[in-house]
């Protein structure tokens, strides 16, 4: 076994697979969730052998690699961002020769595969922390998490005024050995998720042996979860105040966006460079603004961080231009490439949070395609799937819902944080037992008409969001114009329209416009009079004033 899946070093590629140096400056990467994407087994939850099976169905619709959200042993508290054993497969994801089938046969497809790598907590049945607990206070193992006594006369107060992530303070009371209440640990997540302490060797060591580990197994890379949350202020201070939720990703805060997280990188990128055929990190990394996030990619250190300055950008040609401009402003100097992203497993689904239906969502994907960089899809936005909001209470399964409440996080910015509605199995047939899902049920019940959105109905159907897609991304293939370089030249618009022209080093030119205004606009001056729409996000026809929500692809 070892043998068989250490071999994974120089995996197979396809014929039609990209051997570029830097394959991935303008990769499309596909986001498989993999409890939603496809059960192979039949038990309602999806698993490692639904989504090869559904491999050729990825590399049909031309993206460059795959990114699968966590597989691991785990007792699933957040959804396998619990990791029990980050060498192992759960059980109801298959096992470690399932994981090998499907880096194999991506390869064999053409398709990089990048895994989710969770370094700034494990799970609570993980060992390392079931032995701390037995161990007791003083145990080393508790160094390895941040165990602290509580504060007030009977230490039942917990150690500092940090709030989790998911609601309720950061801390949980644990009892000693001997049964009476004992220490506090942090957790930034949910209780299940306790923080490991970065500043400890064997943390350190551990995370290094597991990237290893899966870069023998063949992967091309890691995302990195909560990338920004791994070192913590010296001595854990106080916030001094409640509301916390609010301030992430709009400050350095003590336990989030630290500077001591980048050597952490360097050492990672160190590994990766050890490897032939250009192994990658993503960051997930929330700072306040996109300056700090270049941080992350510096030459030494990851490779790409998600740019969710942009996906947290309201659909406002202004806001849009600006946001566009610092990101690629900000990537320019350290020589990465930016990163674009509508949608995800943790944020309202685009079609829904951007309010304007179909139409509009269409029309972000256009705009999000033509952008230079590297663009992330999320399963089922091809297909246009909407946010499902009316989900049940008895059926949600997020931690946040549970420790938020039914309201979320109260933000009032018409996302409450809650994230089952984006979660909901996808429909690969017009009907049948889970819409194609798989053989069984599925895990969060998919709403009645879900399969008119299915990858069945959309096949062949020219008007469909899933063969925009197939058309976006065979045209990002054939025209280096879209997707390289670092910069996009703006052309004089009417208001409410975002127009840039985007040259390929092959000579040709093309200019992306779209309207994000109330009213049709005329482009006098935007699209040439010699050229013609290579692509349309509703069938406008390249005549007369562009329609609202509509993003036109020119070529000059
Ligand atoms: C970010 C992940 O995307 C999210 O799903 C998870 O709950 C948190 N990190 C904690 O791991």
């Amino acid at each position: 076994m070892t043998q068989h899946l250490a071999d994974r070093t120089q995996p197979t590629r396809g014929p039609g697979h990209d051997q570029r140096r830097d394959w991935w400056r303008d990769a499309v990467i596909y986001q498989v969730y993999p409890r939603s994407f496809a059960d192979g087994d039949g038990d309602g939850m999806g698993d490692l052998a639904g989504a090869r099976e559904r491999l050729p169905y990825l590399a049909d619709l031309g993206v460059d690699a795959v990114w699968l959200s966590p597989f691991y042993a785990s007792p699933q508290a957040d959804a396998g961002y619990d990791v029990a054993d980050y060498r192992a497969i759960d059980p109801m994801f298959g096992d470690l020769h399932d994981a090998d089938a499907l880096i194999r046969e991506a390869h064999r497809l053409g398709l990089r595969v990048i895994v989710d790598l969770v370094p700034n907590h494990s799970s609570d049945r993980h060992e390392w922390f079931q032995r701390a607990l037995r161990e007791g206070p003083g145990s080393p193992l508790r160094d390895r998490y941040h165990f602290r006594p509580g504060r007030g006369a009977s230490g039942d107060l917990p150690p500092n005024d940090w709030e989790s992530i998911f609601g309720g303070p950061a801390w949980t009371r644990v009892p000693d050995p001997d049964g009476t209440p004992g220490e506090w640990y942090l957790h930034l997540f949910a209780p299940e998720q306790p923080d490991f302490n970065w500043d400890n060797e064997a943390v350190r060591d551990e995370f290094r042996s597991v990237l290893r580990f899966w870069l023998d197994m063949g992967v091309d890379g890691f995302r990195i979860d909560v990338a920004h949350g791994l070192i913590k202020a010296a001595g854990l201070p106080d916030m001094g105040h409640t509301g916390q939720l609010k301030l992430l990703g709009t400050q350095v805060l003590p336990f989030f966006d630290q500077d001591g997280v980048h050597e952490i990188y360097r050492s990672w990128r160190r590994i990766l460079d050890e490897y032939p055929n250009q192994r990658i990190g993503v960051a997930e990394a929330w700072t306040p603004n996109a300056g700090r996030t270049a941080l992350y990619v510096r030459p030494d250190e990851l490779h790409q961080a998600f740019n969710f300055h942009y996906l947290n950008t309201a659909w406002d040609a202004a806001a849009l231009r600006e946001v566009i401009d610092a990101s690629l402003d900000s990537m320019r100097p350290v020589g990465a490439p930016t990163t674009w992203v509508l949608s995800n497993h943790d944020v309202v689904r685009h079609r829904t949070r951007l309010g304007g239906g179909i139409a509009r969502a269409r029309a972000a994907t256009l705009l999000m395609l033509a952008l230079p960089g590297s663009a992330y899809v999320y399963q089922g936005e091809e297909l246009g799937l909407p946010e499902v909001t009316d989900l049940p209470d008895e059926a949600r399964q997020d931690p946040a819902f549970f420790r938020r409440g039914p309201h979320g996080d109260g933000s009032g910015d018409g996302q409450d944080g809650l994230r089952d509605g984006c979660r909901v199995p996808i429909p690969w047939a017009a009907d049948g037992t889970s819409y194609g899902f798989g053989a069984g049920g599925s895990w969060l019940p998919q709403p009645d008409g879900w399969g008119a959105h299915s990858v069945a109905v959309q096949t062949g159907d020219p008007a469909s969001t899933l063969e925009l897609y197939r058309s976006a991304l065979a045209l990002r293939r054939a025209h280096a114009a879209l997707g390289a370089g670092d910069g996009v030249e703006w052309l004089d618009a009417p208001a409410g329209v975002l127009a840039f022209r985007r040259r390929g080093a092959d000579g040709v030119s093309l200019v992306c416009a779209v309207n994000t205004g109330a009213a049709p606009a005329e482009l006098p001056g935007v699209l040439t009079a010699g050229g013609h729409a290579l692509l349309t996000s509703d069938g406008w026809d390249g005549t007369g004033p562009l329609p609202v929500d509509t993003a036109v692809w020119w070529q000059e």
